[in-house]
C-alpha cells in the first residue's frame, strides 16, 4: 500500500483534489435550492413542505411531526368512539375536511396556521392560540372534547401543522390556503335545488340520509357523514353556507373535482350547501360566541342581529342585502 501511494502520489493527489471540488459544488447547488424553496413567492401557490424531501427533520421531532399526521389523517383511530388512546370524537377525521392531511391547496389547508396564530377572532372576541383553533374543530367538527394541551397527542397535532407551515413568513396568508370564497348568488340559496344536486352528485358516496359509509375497518369513515347524529354540530365553520359552498366548489366529488377542475356550479354549490345545512344535526350552546354581535359572518345562522335582518335570511341569503346594510350602517357610524 504504502509502496503503491509513494509511486503513484501525483495521480492520486489530482484525483483527490477533483473529488473535493465535485463535492463543494455538489454541497453548493442543493443549497441554493433549498434557499429558492424556502423564498416562494406567496403570490403564487403555496406548496406544502413534504416529509419525503424534508431531510432536516430529525430524531424524535420527526416521530412528532410523523404521529401528527397519522392524527389528522385518521383521528378516529386514537380519539373516535373506539379510540385507542381515547373515546372523546365523534368517528369523523380531521382530514375528511382538511383534505390531504391539511396540505392540498384550497381543500382547506393548514398552510396559515403556523404563519396567523395567535391571533385575535371575532368568534371568541379573544386573541386564540392554536391549540384553541384546534380545540374549536374537536368540540365544533369532530362534536367532542379536545385532548388536554400537554397530552403527546396534541402536542404532536401542533408539531405537524406547525411543520406543515413552516415556509411561510410570520403574519403571511398564502393565496389558496383555507376555504375559497365564492361569488354571493343575487337570490337565497334553494334547498329544494340542492336535493336534487345532493340526489345526483353526492348522494352515492355520502348516502341517501347523509349517514356517510364506515370503512371496512369499522373504525373510521370511508365517506364521511354530512348530516345526522354523527356529522359537525351547529357550531362548526361547515354549518355556515358560505364555508360549506366554498370547501365543495373546490373539493367535491373528492377526488373528480378541484379548484382548477370544479364540478359543480357556483349555484349548484349554494344549493347543496343550503339542502345540507337544513338537515338535521347535533347542536351546540353557542351563547359565548361573538360577544360582539355586530362582528358576526353574514352568513352565521343564529340571532340576535345588529343590521335588521332574520336568521332565516342570515342562513340562506340573499347576502347583498344585508353586506350592503351593513356597509350603511358603519358609515352612519363614522358620520
Ligand atoms: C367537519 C369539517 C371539519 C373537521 C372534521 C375538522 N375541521 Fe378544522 N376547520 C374546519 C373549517 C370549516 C374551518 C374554518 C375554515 C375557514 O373558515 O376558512 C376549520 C379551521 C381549522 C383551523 C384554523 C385554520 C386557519 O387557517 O385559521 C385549524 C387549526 C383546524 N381547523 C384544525 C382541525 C383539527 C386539528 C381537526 C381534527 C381534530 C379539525 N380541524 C377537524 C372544518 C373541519
Ligand atoms: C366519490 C365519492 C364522493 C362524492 C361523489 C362526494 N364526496 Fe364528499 N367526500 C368524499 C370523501 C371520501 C370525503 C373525505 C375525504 C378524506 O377524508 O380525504 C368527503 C368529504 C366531504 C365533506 C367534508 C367532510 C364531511 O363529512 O362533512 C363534505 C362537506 C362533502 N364531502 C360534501 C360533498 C358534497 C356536497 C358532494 C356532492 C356535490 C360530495 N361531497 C360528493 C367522497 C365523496
Amino acid at each position: 500500500m504504502q509502496k503503491f501511494i509513494k509511486e503513484n502520489w501525483p495521480v492520486l493527489l489530482i484525483s483527490i483534489t477533483v473529488l473535493v471540488v465535485l463535492v463543494i459544488k455538489s454541497v453548493e447547488i442543493l443549497s441554493t435550492a433549498v434557499t429558492t424553496a424556502a423564498s416562494t413567492d406567496y403570490d403564487s401557490t403555496w406548496k406544502s413542505p413534504s416529509l419525503f424531501t424534508d431531510r432536516t427533520l430529525e430524531g424524535k421531532d420527526r416521530a412528532l411531526v410523523i404521529y401528527g399526521q397519522a392524527l389528522i389523517a385518521h383521528t378516529s383511530l386514537y380519539l373516535g368512539p373506539h379510540g385507542k388512546i381515547a373515546a372523546i370524537s365523534n368517528g369523523m377525521n380531521c382530514q375528511n375536511c382538511h383534505l390531504s392531511a391539511g396540505k392540498k391547496t384550497w381543500g382547506n389547508n393548514y398552510g396559515a396556521v403556523a404563519s396567523t396564530y395567535p391571533r385575535f377572532r371575532d368568534r371568541s372576541g379573544t386573541i386564540e392560540t392554536i391549540y384553541k383553533r384546534v380545540s374549536d374543530c374537536f368540540e365544533r367538527s369532530l362534536n367532542g372534547t379536545a385532548p388536554d394541551s400537554t397530552s403527546e397527542e396534541y402536542q404532536a397535532i401542533e408539531a405537524y401543522i406547525r411543520w406543515v407551515g413552516q415556509d411561510v413568513p410570520k403574519g403571511v396568508t398564502p393565496k389558496e390556503t383555507g376555504i375559497y370564497k365564492l361569488p354571493f348568488l343575487d337570490r337565497a340559496a334553494d334547498p329544494m335545488k340542492g336535493k336534487l344536486v345532493y340526489q345526483n352528485q353526492c348522494q352515492r358516496c355520502h348516502g341517501e340520509n347523509g349517514e356517510g359509509q364506515l370503512a371496512l375497518n369499522k373504525l373510521e369513515y370511508e365517506y364521511p357523514p354530512l348530516w345526522g347524529e354523527h356529522s359537525y354540530n351547529s357550531g362548526a365553520g361547515l354549518y355556515r353556507l358560505s364555508r360549506f359552498a366554498g370547501f365543495v366548489y373546490s373539493n367535491m366529488p373528492n377526488n373528480e373535482a378541484n379548484h382548477d377542475n370544479p364540478k359543480l356550479t357556483v349555484e349548484e354549490s349554494w344549493d347543496v350547501a343550503a339542502y345540507v345545512n337544513s338537515q338535521p344535526r347535533p347542536g351546540k350552546n353557542l351563547k359565548n360566541d361573538w360577544p360582539d354581535i355586530s362582528k358576526k359572518p353574514i352568513d352565521h345562522p343564529f340571532g340576535p342581529y345588529t343590521d335588521g335582518f332574520s336568521e332565516i335570511e342570515h342562513k340562506y341569503g340573499p347576502f347583498k342585502p344585508i353586506l350592503a346594510k351593513r356597509e350603511q350602517l358603519k358609515k352612519s357610524k363614522i358620520n
